[in-house]
């Protein structure tokens, strides 16, 4: 057969080339766009920046700790955390220093607990490497514990005025509006794309308030019900042209989470405790008298979690797999439950039913039931007697057991 030796057909040659073509004066004309927001976004950030705490200055620690404390939960939420944590340890070395039960304890709630440990591993980083300070560079940051591109990002841009974007959940719907883009925002090259043409076309002088007039348009106005009569980006916006805000952003569904039955014992007693006593509890003498009375004290049983996995190092009540569905008058109920304790039967008391409670992590849900059953005397040392007036201050318990710990009405 006759080899082909005529024009090559247009489409092979044009084809890759003009796609090409055309994406580069799409990322163009992006950059076009994306190059109008600053102007339009600071006069409005200084006219509607909400007063936050860690907006009072640009303190690198606070600006650095208020960024992970966000991605945990609202702004209004996070206030009295961050309270919290500033009084407590107001510096780098007080971070670096902090004894992990309290460090739990300020974060208690919030949810996430590897971030607070990643905190803390990171300021001991920052103590030896960096002088006790935040470093500057987002090269640097990046390498710290805890510390991914949009808090690096945050950090760099809004604490020491370096021009690099801070991508987040908010900044991923604003942008993708203002482009007109069905870029899926649950992709990672979708974020590092969005990423690059911001950092090509964000203001150079005033990187940190151009982030945060994005995070700000984000959380009062481009919500997920946007008002684009508000916005101030609406005369760059293409989907507010469009009227694509309903369409926009396009987000793949998450995995659905794994459900986990679980029964919670609310394991209760009371110690005799007087000066001196070495008793079941940590504290070897909680409620003794200066003046050597005896006094009784009301304890609940917690175990420490291990220090790896779901809510590692954190406080529990006793829990097991599966809902148990018991009669807590029962012989039966009272066989089982001193059986799982590790105490004798006859040390027992009565046993109440609790009720149901529901918590959903990130990935699990768990289903619970809980039982309270009063127990005398010791209990195996896998347990702690805590006394429960200490409960509140001492002991960082998961949000997931706080509905169980409501009935230990003596709790201050
Ligand atoms: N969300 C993320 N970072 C924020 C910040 N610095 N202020 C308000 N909301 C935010």
């Amino acid at each position: 057969m006759a080899m082909y030796k005529g024009p090559i057909p247009e489409r092979r040659v044009d084809g890759p080339a003009k796609r090409l073509q055309q994406e580069e004066q799409l990322q163009q004309r992006q950059e076009e766009r994306l190059g109008q927001i600053g102007a339009l976004l600071l006069p409005w950030y200084k006219d509607h920046a909400r007063d936050l705490p860690w907006r009072r200055d640009a303190d690198p620690y606070r600006v650095w700790i208020s960024e992970i404390m966000l991605q945990q939960t609202r702004v209004d939420a996070v206030k009295p955390y961050y309270g919290r944590f500033m009084a407590k340890l107001p510096d780098v070395a007080a971070l670096a220093q902090v004894e992990e039960d309290v460090l739990l304890k300020l974060w208690e709630g919030l949810g996430y607990y590897s971030r607070a440990r990643n905190l803390k591993k990171a300021a001991m980083q920052m103590m030896e490497q960096h002088g006790g300070r935040v470093p500057s560079s987002f090269e640097e940051l990046l390498k710290l514990p805890g510390i991914g591109r949009y808090t690096a990002g945050a950090v760099a841009s809004i604490a020491y005025k370096v021009p690099v974007p801070a991508v987040d959940g908010n900044v991923l719907r604003v942008i993708s509006r203002v482009l007109a883009s069905f870029k899926d925002i649950a992709l990672p090259q979708t974020r590092t794309w969005m990423e690059g043409l911001l950092k090509k076309t964000m203001d150079q002088e005033q990187p940190g308030l151009f982030n945060q007039g994005l995070f700000e348009v984000g959380a009062l106005v481009c919500t997920r019900s946007p008002d684009c009569g508000a916005c101030p980006l609406a005369a760059v916006c293409a989907a507010s042209k469009k009227d694509l805000c309903r369409e926009i952003p396009v987000k793949s569904g998450k995995k659905a989470r794994r459900i986990e039955e679980r029964t919670v014992l609310v394991v209760r007693g009371r110690e005799t405790a007087r000066p001196g006593m070495a008793g079941e509890t940590e504290d070897p003498n909680p409620a003794g008298t200066a003046d050597g009375r005896e006094e009784v004290m009301e304890v609940v049983a917690l175990k420490k979690r291990p220090p790896k996995g779901l809510l590692a190092s954190l406080y529990e009540f006793p829990n097991i797999e599966g809902k148990l569905s018991l009669d807590p008058e029962s012989v039966a109920a009272r066989a089982l439950l001193s059986q799982i304790i590790g105490v004798a039967e006859e040390r027992v008391g009565k046993i109440s039913l609790l009720g149901e409670a529901e918590h959903v992590f990130s990935h699990v849900e768990w289903h619970m039931v809980g039982y309270e059953i009063w127990v005398e005397g010791s209990l195996p040392p896998t347990f702690i007697w805590a006394d429960i007036c200490k409960l509140e201050g001492k002991y960082p318990l998961p949000s997931a057991f706080l509905a169980y710990r409501k009935a230990l009405s003596k709790v201050k």
